[in-house]
């Protein structure tokens, strides 16, 4: 979770430069879209890792899903950096909105991590002494 708001934290920097760059004009370094991209992809990995181990680990504990509001809101993270990393996708000079929904998703995708976050960290407390 540390690793996933980390590159949550780099891709808003990143992505900021990326769109205060585009709107100045302003050449930018290479180096840049292609982290972005990596990074993008690494939290992809991260919060699906987190969701087999969420989904895996509760499964072998109790048999089924479903004890908390921890649940919609893991599912809520996974749906959208997934809509987030299509809308990037689709990002082009042609399509203008896919930018716009990009911003939008991951605004919303800020406040799910936050909400799975503190969730997951209340359920934690069932497991210490
Ligand atoms: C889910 C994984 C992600 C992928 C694969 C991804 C990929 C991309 C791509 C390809 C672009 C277009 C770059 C360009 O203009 O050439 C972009 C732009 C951008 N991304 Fe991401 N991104 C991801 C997550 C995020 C997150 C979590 C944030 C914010 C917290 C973010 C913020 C931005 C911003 C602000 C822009 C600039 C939009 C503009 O130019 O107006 N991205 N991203
Ligand atoms: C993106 C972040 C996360 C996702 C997508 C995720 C996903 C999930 C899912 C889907 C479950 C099954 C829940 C159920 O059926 O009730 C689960 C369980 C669990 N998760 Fe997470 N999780 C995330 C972050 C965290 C964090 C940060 C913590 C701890 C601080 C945590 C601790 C737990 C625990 C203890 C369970 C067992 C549930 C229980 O005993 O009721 N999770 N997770």
């Amino acid at each position: 979770m540390g690793l996933t708001l980390t590159s949550y934290s780099v891709l808003l920097v990143t992505g900021g430069t990326l769109a205060f760059t585009r709107r100045k004009g302003i050449g930018r370094s290479s180096w840049l879209r292609p982290l972005h991209i990596l990074v993008g992809s690494g939290l992809v990995v991260l919060v699906l890792l987190l969701l087999a181990i969420g989904v895996i680990g509760t499964l072998g504990e109790y048999g089924h899903l479903g004890h908390s509001l921890h649940l919609p809101f893991g599912l809520m993270v996974v749906t959208l950096v997934l809509a987030s990393a299509w809308s990037a996708s689709r990002i082009s000079q042609e399509r203008p909105w896919a930018r716009k929904l990009h911003i939008g998703l991951n605004g919303g995708l800020g406040l799910a991590l936050v909400a799975a976050g503190l969730s997951g960290w209340v359920v934690v407390q069932k497991y210490l002494p």
